[in-house]
């Protein structure tokens, strides 16, 4: 063949190549798309409603058709305020944002008085860490490096992680896998003006959690336990799980996304692996709709209630995942999970629609106090927003 025309045989192959390819992927961006429209559209319409800007979402119970509110020192606090931001950052409305600083502002408040628990991460990472990746305002850089030195006077170099709840003292010192995904606030802190000693609690932490609240077989505590004089591992529990041995569903999702971004942030072939084999854990122990029971070992499923809030975590954690591992069909995998629990968020069993004012329906906050079960809860709102842009993102990363 000539020159000329094996160059135009090769152009036109590359045409075809790249139309097939749009064509595959065009119609999930354009779902994604929809979905983050409509969830937008609601948060907007809940906001116009909402007067009080010290108080915040946090609870639909079924049958309820608007928010309980919480003060600014709920765990939860800082969830509605990353909504906000959430859909601001999709819609770029100038309103959503003027909604989203008016509900940070208080939490500021949180930075600045002395730490009670862990929860500072959420509360000023998803208000406050979100506004700042947004805005670049620097006002909201300095709270959070506040937050994150009061979230550092937690730690205990005797055993090595934050006390994540001090206000029980049948546990001298506890630590619960929760608490994984508020190392994010100290890593950030110690690349944007923090002390290194932020970095180096942070893989402290997360190492002597890999080591005591992963069970052998990649399930994970609740809680741990540890003697707060020597570190001495004591015990690990259940907490808000069915029983000390059953696998709580959101607490493995914890661990899934905390365990990937201390890979990001460390380069941690350990933490890696971690995050791995509790997503491997997880998906082998799924039930085939996605979405998972609140306690994979609760006795009563299939009449036991699910939590949607662990199925968007699930989802955020592994599209983080995806993003950081090479091996292409591992990426694959857990990129193709994550976009299977976000479709069925995304359907009718799930989303809210006219039934309340949530984004979703069907999560379950602490059973074993039979509260908020089977409710519309914030945090499941706000890691369904993440986990949609997220998807947004990696499919338009996989396009290019
Ligand atoms: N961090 C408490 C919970 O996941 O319910």
């Amino acid at each position: 063949m000539h020159i000329l025309e094996k160059t135009l045989v090769v152009l036109l192959l590359v045409f075809l190549f790249n139309s097939c390819n749009e064509a595959q992927k065009k119609p999930e961006t354009i779902e994604v798309q929809v979905v983050l429209q409509a969830n937008t559209n609601k948060i907007i319409q809940t906001v116009k409603h909402l007067r009080v800007r010290d108080s915040f979402p946090r609870t639909i119970l079924k049958g309820d058709t608007s928010w309980e509110l919480v003060g600014v020192r709920d765990w939860c606090s800082g969830f509605w305020p990353g909504v906000l931001w959430y859909a601001y950052e999709f819609s770029g409305d100038e309103m959503l944002k003027l909604k989203a600083q008016e509900f940070t502002e208080p939490i500021k408040s949180i930075a600045y008085s002395k730490a009670t628990d862990h929860d500072i991460g959420f509360q000023v990472y998803c208000s406050f860490g979100n506004g700042f990746r947004l805005t670049g305002n620097q006002a909201y850089k300095n709270v959070m490096l506040a937050a994150a030195d009061t979230l550092a006077t937690l730690y205990n170099p005797q055993v090595g992680t934050i006390h994540s709840w001090p206000s029980k003292p049948q546990y001298p010192h506890n630590t619960i896998i929760d608490n994984m995904m508020n190392l994010e606030l100290l890593f950030w802190a110690s690349k944007n003006g923090g002390e290194k000693r932020l970095y180096d609690i942070a893989e402290r932490h997360a190492e002597v959690t890999m080591k005591n609240l992963i069970r052998p077989d990649y399930s994970t505590y609740h809680l741990a336990s540890f003697n707060d004089k020597t570190g001495e591992f004591i015990r690990g529990v259940a907490h808000q799980g069915y029983a000390d041995d059953s696998m709580w569903a959101r607490g493995q999702t914890w661990g899934i996304y905390g365990f990937a971004f201390s890979y990001r942030e460390t380069g941690r072939k350990d933490f890696l692996e971690a995050s791995i084999k509790l997503a491997d854990k997880y998906l082998e122990r799924l039930p085939d709709d996605g979405i998972p029971y609140w306690d994979f070992d609760d006795p009563k499923i299939p009449n036991a209630p699910k939590d949607a809030s662990a199925a968007a975590i699930a989802a955020c954690g592994m599209l983080e995942l995806a993003t950081l591992i090479e091996d292409h069909q591992l990426k694959e995998k857990y990129a193709k999970a994550a976009k299977y629990f976000i479709t069925v968020l995304s359907s009718d069993a799930y989303l809210s629609k006219d039934t309340n004012d949530a984004l979703l329906l069907h999560s379950t906050g602490h059973h074993p106090r039979n509260s908020e079960v089977d409710a519309s809860i914030i945090y499941a709102d706000y890691y369904f927003m993440e986990a949609l842009l997220r998807l947004r993102a990696f499919e338009g990363q996989s396009k290019s």
